[in-house]
């Protein structure tokens, strides 16, 4: 307790994420609580036109971009870091999954030149962004294509010899059949290659102390779930898909815990709140707000800012799964 307690005044270096000597103290008591339930289907009464669902939106908003570039200042590092970890193939094409504006796949098109890229999203306004950035900063590296990883045959004609390496990252989350999915992704791996996936899982979650704001924030993300039909342990349920398949000859799992250090990280729970308080009211279920523990959003998205702007509390992502399947 003592050691710990000591250690809570130390600074968290990226250098040692997985050293959980180094946590503070309210991060090992929160480990303690981790969930283990999948959720409930949730239905509108009157589902809010356009939102397609998604609580925390996907759409050509600058806010989205801005939230996307938020969701890539906490993730990047630890993708790109694991991926150098792979004994990646020598060459061939790289797909993508749910590519959204195309920061992350522009990133690996610069961290490992020998693959030809194909990125695909089922937006066309999320291909279209990624289009317009890619044009205007004169990286035209990637073939960007509005394409669902449930329906991916337009591919095949495209690219007959199919992909060295298949990659996906925090979509399948959003999936009502996470196995299917990962089924239609085995297709499209040439042999010898190998299927990346990073995804939240039972064991993820974000770790604050407690501060009410983000409880809150956790809760909107169950909703967003129940809301979909998507499931929390997206992880578990690809990681056996792939386990099973006899397509696959090795499948390894890693869970990676880091902090979000930086305001523009922090910015992600608030960039989040501010879009769920303009759509949670557009759903016609009653009182979500005050379920959620809210009576006025606006409050909420005061009190989140707070915690952005506060360097002293820190934020950690816990426990989020990489996977790498390699394929026979
Ligand atoms: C949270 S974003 C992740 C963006 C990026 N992969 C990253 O990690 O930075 C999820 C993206 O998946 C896309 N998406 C959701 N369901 C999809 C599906 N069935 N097929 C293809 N893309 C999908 C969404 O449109 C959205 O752009």
């Amino acid at each position: 307790m003592h050691y710990f307690q000591q250690r809570e005044k130390m600074t968290i270096s990226l250098d040692n994420l997985t050293n959980p000597a180094e946590f503070p103290m309210w991060f090992l008591d929160e480990c303690k609580e981790m969930p283990t339930k999948d959720y409930a289907p949730l239905q509108t009464k009157e589902p809010a036109e356009g939102s397609n669902k998604y609580l925390i939106p996907v759409g050509d908003t600058l806010g989205e971009k801005d939230r996307l570039g938020a969701l890539e200042a906490v993730y990047n590092g630890a993708t790109i870091s694991w991926l150098k970890d792979q004994k990646l193939p020598e060459s061939g094409n790289f797909l993508d999954i749910g590519c959204a504006q195309g920061g992350l796949t522009t990133l690996f098109a610069q961290n490992f030149p020998q693959f030809k890229y194909v990125a695909i999203d089922n937006k066309e306004a999320q291909i279209a962004k990624a289009r317009e950035i890619t044009k205007e900063s004169g990286e035209e590296l990637v073939d960007w294509e509005v394409c669902d990883v449930d329906d991916m045959s337009p591919l095949f004609e495209k690219y007959p010899d199919r992909f060295s390496v298949v990659f996906s990252r925090l979509t399948l989350t959003h999936h009502k059949d996470p196995a299917k999915a990962i089924r239609n992704i085995l297709e499209m791996v040439r042999p010898g290659g190998v299927v990346i996936i990073h995804e939240r899982s039972l064991r993820t979650k974000y770790m604050t102390p407690k501060l009410k704001a983000l409880e809150s924030w956790g809760k909107m993300v169950v909703v967003q779930h129940r809301l979909q039909g998507s499931h929390k342990d997206t992880t578990e349920r690809v990681f056996t898909q792939l386990a099973r398949s006899d397509k696959v000859a090795s499948v390894k799992l890693k869970y990676l815990s880091f902090p979000m250090e930086s305001e523009q990280q922090k910015s992600l729970f608030r960039r989040g709140v501010e879009q769920g308080v303009a759509i949670l009211p557009t759903l016609g279920i009653p009182n979500l707000m005050q379920k959620i523990g809210y009576e006025d959003g606006q409050t909420w998205v005061e009190e989140i800012r707070a915690i952005e702007e506060d360097p002293s509390i820190k934020c950690y992502v816990k426990d989020f799964a990489c996977i790498a399947a390699r394929v026979k």
